[in-house]
């Protein structure tokens, strides 16, 4: 079709009508088209105003793209990098959104895409199965402990754990014990954000305009043992305080009320919150005494972030449900994995009896086989391997860090660190609400993209940058994010 056809067609389209919204719209039609046809993208500019224009960015403050500033549009990834529309090429030191794991630009997952659309396209998990599924659900339980033995697929982690919660209410309402509904989860963590997933999120300022979320969800102390009461001599000590407060939510709720606990192994929010090991064993002993089910949040911790393929090994967690998703196809296509101790599916095999919940996209087959190609992917270079050998090496690059006087804290554990900016590093005297917002929001992202990073500068706890990089990567990157981030933060440090 030549431009003057499309022209014609668009005509036909949106008729002969003047309005000035019609020739708007066909204009940019048109622009696109020409650009296609050409094979050359459409430029910055068109690409900046058209998002403008209509792009509801997610998380996203947008009054400063109504002020001059323009989007950071991401064109290309190859590898550990990512490249902007201004030609720009960064480290993606976040894998998009702790999802990347492999590095970008997979050929291996773009042929098992094209290979199974070509096969079947799709079909939903209703009533049905497709090899796909099947082969992946196997696949999945070989790489996680060894009691759990069913998958309920899900298009990414909020949902899986919307569906644990309600796995979990209608178990104990199977088994006679209908009043146990109650979630308690971390505070600060993040579950997602539909009303059930956001109901047990620990973010206050995440949540307020959205309530009346769904009730009956209470949180317990997190992990984060730089904040802890000095009281505190060691790590272990904490981690057994605050493993003792779940066991005094359980009882102050009434262990009938409570069905489940929510933990990532490692915090996210708040900045890579780890725990002794003491912790977990004590907080496993509390839900076994009260018949509470363990959940282990992986959405970020699965697929070799931490340096198992599950954190829930490292840590020897034995959760009851294991939370995944994001890494699981590279982030190539959105799926999610509930990994279930056949236990829970027990009463599912009854008469009539069905688990009236699921998604259409759930286990969509182009999204299996791109996961399936994807832990071939992970056997084949050993990208596990590659995070156990080099996160001595990786915390031990950033703790140079601790030289600078904005360094308060570097934590976190395999390819998962934080570094939490102080003001004091003697007082850990905090930035205030003003501080971090300019630091956070203000400098550090664009001076971050400056020098050639992308990573994450949050302040839903204390002040952090985050740094989890494709597990792909090794000491030469560790240097190089080193250098820009000491050059960042000492920056940062003259505006406080
Ligand atoms: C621990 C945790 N749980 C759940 C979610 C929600 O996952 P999704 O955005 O795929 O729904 C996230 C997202 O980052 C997460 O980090």
């Amino acid at each position: 079709m030549t431009i003057q056809q499309r022209a014609s067609a668009l005509t036909k389209i949106f008729g002969s009508k003047k309005s000035t919204k019609h020739h708007q719209v066909r204009d940019r039609e048109l622009k696109v088209f020409e650009a296609m046809q050409s094979g050359k993208p459409l430029n910055d500019a068109m690409l900046q105003k058209s998002a403008k224009a209509h792009l509801w960015m997610h998380f996203t403050r947008h009054s400063p793209f109504f002020n001059g500033k323009d989007i950071n549009i991401i064109e290309r990834g190859e590898g550990h990098y990512i490249i902007d529309s201004k030609g720009r090429k960064v480290i993606d030191g976040l894998s998009g959104l702790f999802a990347v794991n492999a590095g970008h630009g997979r050929i291996e997952l773009a042929e098992a895409a094209a290979k199974q659309t070509m096969e079947l396209d799709f079909m939903p998990l209703w009533g049905f199965a497709h090899p796909r599924a099947i082969e992946l659900a196997e696949r999945l339980l070989s790489y996680a402990p060894k009691d759990l033995n069913r998958i309920f697929f899900t298009t990414g982690g909020g949902e899986a754990v919307e569906s644990a919660w309600k796995i979990a209410k209608q178990y104990f309402k199977l088994t006679g014990k209908p009043t146990k509904t109650k979630v308690i989860s971390r505070m600060t963590a993040y579950h997602g954000t539909s009303h059930g997933a956001l109901s047990i999120t620990g973010i206050a300022a995440m949540k307020q305009m959205f309530e009346p979320l769904v009730p009956s969800t209470f949180r317990v102390p997190n992990t984060n043992f730089y904040r802890a009461d000095p009281r505190f001599k060691n790590e272990e000590e904490f981690g057994l305080w605050a493993a003792d407060r779940l066991e005094e939510a359980i009882l102050f709720e009434g262990p009938d009320t409570v069905a489940a606990f929510y933990v990532e192994p490692i915090q996210n929010s708040g900045g890579c919150f780890t725990a002794h090991p003491s912790y977990f064993r004590r907080v496993r002993e509390i839900c076994q005494k009260y018949d509470v089910i363990l959940v282990a949040d992986e959405t970020i911790t699965g697929f070799g972030r931490s340096g198992h393929m599950f954190a829930s090994e490292r840590y020897d967690i034995q959760p009851d449900m294991i939370i995944t998703a994001k890494a699981i196809t590279n982030a190539t296509a959105p799926l999610g994995a509930l990994f279930v101790k056949e236990k829970f599916f027990e009463p599912f095999k009854e008469g009539t009896v069905i688990f009236p919940h699921g998604y259409t996209f759930a286990a969509h087959p182009v999204a299996c086989a791109v996961a399936l190609a994807n832990l071939d992917i992970y056997d084949k270079e050993k990208i596990v391997e590659n995070v156990n050998k080099n996160s001595p090496i990786f915390r031990k690059t950033l703790e140079k860090l601790h030289d600078l006087p904005i360094v308060g804290d570097v934590r976190g554990d395999g390819y998962f660190f934080a570094i939490e900016l102080v003001k004091n590093k003697k007082t850990k005297e905090t930035l205030t609400p003003a501080e971090a917002e300019k630091l956070l929001r203000g400098f550090m992202p664009g001076a971050l993209w400056a020098e050639g990073l992308y990573c994450r500068a949050d302040d839903r706890g204390n002040p952090v940058v985050q740094l989890a990089p494709p597990l792909t990567i090794g000491p030469k990157e560790f240097d190089e994010l080193e250098r820009i981030l000491r050059k960042v933060l000492t920056e940062a440090w003259s505006k406080l």
